[in-house]
């Protein structure tokens, strides 16, 4: 039977890096998937991970199953980390925290839950938005419909295009936010435009949904919540997929959270049950290690601290080397204004460049980017920084 089945399209984002590790060029470089690589074009164990792995190493007496939520003082963590120490959410447990395969499996795992057990048949993602989320909404049954957000010419967020377009969204519908550092174009929305949007989507009586998978990547590990603590004092409800991959760094031990936030604490349990019976269903119970790890080091003081300063140094590097480009590129005499490139938060620049430029990027010098001229900055260095413009230069 399965000589009926043809090939799947390769992934926007990992495939490329197939790709990438099919070309024999030396001098490649990959600004494709969201990676933060350090200045000498590596992508480090943070140290605070290696520590933590080191207790765990020494303290484990098990390997037994995980609950099906996982581990209890990972939820505590996330949600401390989510909503701020003493949270009125916290206090009055009205949020659940299920430890999930990364923010990839949170998503999957809320839009299960949102179709299965809310009814919930459309999500509203914004235009444009990482390339993953119309795989992971439509593989749940979500019909996929976009508001707008970016405007192209100003290089800046269309809050009024987007109003205009979230006027739209209906009672018992979804709507999916990027808590900060948005995925591909790097501009969130302001302090006033979130209470606005906080506002206008209570009114509406649909469900807020965030994709919060870069905290600590934008302004600051507490800053970068501001939008979801907002959305929370004006919405009841809401759910939340986080991820640790990049603020941990722990990529491939898909560590992430989905976290549901009820009206009261006896809504939260019965919703929550569900949740867990969806995972049960799907995968059963997460891997430990990699939460395990983000729980040692969130509840532990000294660690804590240290993990901020780590976060700070990739988000500072990476800011750092927006500046170099935007620099680099005038210096290369490349036409055109890109300071817009240093305002962008989190690791990527949506750059304009054209599916053309992208193809000839790959194809006559081997710079990776991703077909929607997303280019991640967090794979910048100074090493690559002169071949990188010298080839932009000669295709803009
Ligand atoms: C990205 O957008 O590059 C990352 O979130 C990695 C991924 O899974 O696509």
């Amino acid at each position: 039977m399965f000589e009926q089945v043809s090939m799947a399209p390769a992934d926007p984002i990992l495939g490329l890096t197939d790709a990438f590790k099919k070309d024999s060029r030396e001098d490649k470089i990959n600004l494709g998937v969201g990676i933060y690589k350090n200045e000498m074009g590596q992508t480090p164990i943070l140290a605070t991970v290696k520590e933590a792995e080191k207790r765990l190493l020494a303290e484990e007496t098990t390997k037994s199953y995980l609950t099906i939520e996982g581990i209890a003082a990972f939820g505590e963590a996330v949600q401390t980390l989510l909503f701020g120490q003493d949270a009125e959410i916290i206090e009055s447990k009205r949020a659940r925290t299920a430890q999930v395969p990364g923010g990839t499996g949170a998503l999957r795992t809320g839009a299960d839950f949102a179709v299965k057990k809310l009814g919930i048949k459309k999500i509203w993602v914004s235009n444009p938005t990482w390339a993953n989320h119309g795989n992971v909404f439509k593989t749940s049954g979500l019909e996929v419909v976009t508001y707008d957000y970016y405007n192209a010419e100003t290089k800046d967020l269309d809050f009024d295009a987007m109003l205009a377009s979230l006027q739209s969204v209906e009672a018992g519908d979804m709507v999916l936010f990027h808590g900060c550092c948005h995925n591909p174009t790097g501009i969130d929305p302001t302090q006033e435009q979130w209470e606005i949007l906080a506002k206008l989507i209570a009114e509406t009586g649909a469900i807020p949904f965030f994709d919060f998978a870069y905290q600590g990547f934008g302004k600051g590990v507490q800053e970068d919540a501001q939008g979801l603590r907002v959305f929370a004092e004006h919405n009841t409800e809401l759910l939340i997929a986080n991820s640790f991959s990049k603020n941990f760094g722990l990529y491939n031990e898909r560590v992430g959270g989905i976290t549901l936030v009820a009206k009261d604490s006896d809504i939260a349990d019965a919703a929550f049950s569900q949740i867990k019976a969806g995972i049960r269903s799907n995968y059963s119970n997460p891997p430990a290690h990699g939460a395990a790890v983000v729980a040692t080091i969130l509840n532990d003081k000294a660690l804590y601290a240290q993990w901020e300063e780590e976060v700070a140094v990739m988000r500072n590097r990476i800011q750092e080397m927006r500046d170099l480009f935007v620099a680099t590129l005038k210096e290369k005499g490349v036409e055109g204004d890109f300071s817009f490139i240093s305002r962008q938060l989190g690791m990527f620049s949506f750059s304009g460049l054209t599916v053309e430029q992208v193809n000839t990027l790959k194809e006559e010098f081997g710079v990776y980017i991703v077909g929607s001229g997303r280019i991640s900055v967090a794979g910048m260095t100074k090493n690559n920084m002169q071949p990188l413009c010298d080839a932009l230069a000669k295709v803009i």
